[in-house]
């Protein structure tokens, strides 16, 4: 049985970037021109629990990221926001994952159906990754000096005495101090904060033109988060790199995104730019994900704050319709018919849900 629903340096931040829960007024970048860089168009991730179930973690999910912009992918916790990224890099656990529709093409180049070799190729060098958990990346046995002269040897060919040189700069660049001495730690001799920067260096030692970040600062104290992120903004605003941002912080979403994509049950439920996502989230998950967060202006205390009530579905066990109708304020015999699709309220807008036309979500937020 396949349960798929195909429907087909240490110093703190110079600069506050977000004010409360709104992101910083800032132009969402414009429509470029040129042709995205990355370009997912339903995407379909199927993995086989079992020689009779499969279930689909990523659903005909669909975005572009451009060079210099910031996509941020939300959702609660096992909305599919690792399987895609994993999908993308060509690191689905073999034998059980694979992409089972869909497209993903960098710089033009279609890449999901590459051979391993042409992946480790295309990894590090086209498109970084830093992990929640360093020690994904990081091995333990080798110093991070050693694991970043691998990675530019194998794709830029230095020398071992110039790839070294390179690592020890790597480490500056994300501000681990004495990075000479440090190049020949292991990752066990750091700290957390160091590790991540490590990593961080590690992914960017190449210059990717990608980098995808899944969820780098959740395990980090707010003042080393807080750095990470301008880090990673000083990063792009050097190297021009496309950033893919995930997180269930919609705080950090407010800080880094130019654009965003909500991911609900294995689908994309609603899409936008991050003003027009933050003012006026039109998909009641959405919304729900907003009141869940501290407004600027309004203690804590005094404001009601609402979780959303109950939990994502297990993908093994889908409700017919719209996947959130079961924790949904709004649902009604509709929602529990047809599955919504993703729907265009303007050019730079998708919503999933059949009766956005007719709620006005914001009013029903402020009362
Ligand atoms: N290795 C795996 N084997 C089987 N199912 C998996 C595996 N990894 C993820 N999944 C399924 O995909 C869903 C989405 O996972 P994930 O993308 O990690 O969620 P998140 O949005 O929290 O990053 C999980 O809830 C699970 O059902
Ligand atoms: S389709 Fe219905 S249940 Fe789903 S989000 Fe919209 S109103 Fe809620
Ligand atoms: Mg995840």
């Amino acid at each position: 049985m396949t349960v798929c629903v195909a429907s087909r340096n240490q110093e703190a931040p110079s600069r506050p970037r977000c004010r409360g829960a709104l992101p910083v007024q800032h132009e969402e970048t414009p429509p470029s021109q040129e042709p995205p860089l990355l370009e997912v168009r339903d995407l379909q991730t199927t993995f086989d629990l079992t020689k009779t179930l499969s279930i689909c973690a990523v659903d005909g999910v669909s975005f572009d990221v451009h060079a210099g912009q910031t996509l941020a992918i939300v959702g609660e916790s096992g909305s599919g926001k690792s399987v895609t990224s994993l999908s993308i890099m060509g690191l689905l656990p073999k034998d059980v994952g694979r992409v089972s529709g869909g497209s993903i093409k960098l710089a033009g180049r279609e890449i999901t159906q590459l051979s391993d070799a042409e992946m480790r190729e295309i990894r590090g060098k086209e498109i970084g990754m830093i992990f929640q958990e360093p020690m994904t990346s990081l091995n333990p046995v080798h110093t991070v000096g050693q694991q970043i002269a691998e990675m530019v040897i194998r794709h830029e060919n230095l020398s071992k005495s110039k790839a070294r040189t390179r690592a020890i700069e790597m480490l500056e660049l994300v501000g681990i101090p004495e990075p000479a001495r440090r190049v020949d730690n292991y990752p066990h001799e750091m700290s957390g904060g160091m590790r991540q920067r490590a990593m961080i260096a590690m992914a960017l030692s190449c210059e990717p033109r990608i980098l995808i970040a899944d969820e780098p600062t959740t395990a980090l104290d707010v003042t080393i988060q807080a750095q990470m992120l301008e880090l990673m903004h000083d990063l792009q605003q050097k190297l021009g790199m496309a950033i893919i941002f995930i997180t269930h912080d919609l705080g950090v979403v407010a800080e880094v995104a130019d654009r965003v994509v909500v991911m609900y049950a294995a689908q994309v439920v609603e899409t936008a730019g991050v003003e027009d996502i933050f003012r006026n989230p039109r998909m009641p998950y959405t919304a729900g994900l907003m009141n869940s967060i501290p407004r600027l202006g309004s203690s804590i205390n005094k404001q009601r704050l609402q979780a959303i009530p109950g939990t994502v579905p297990a993908l093994t066990s889908l409700p017919a319709g719209c996947r959130f109708h079961p924790r949904c304020a709004f649902a009604t015999d509709i929602c529990k018919g047809a599955a919504p699709q993703l729907e265009k309220a303007s050019e730079s807008h998708m919503i999933r849900c059949a009766r956005w036309r007719e709620l006005d979500l914001n009013e029903r937020q402020a009362s």
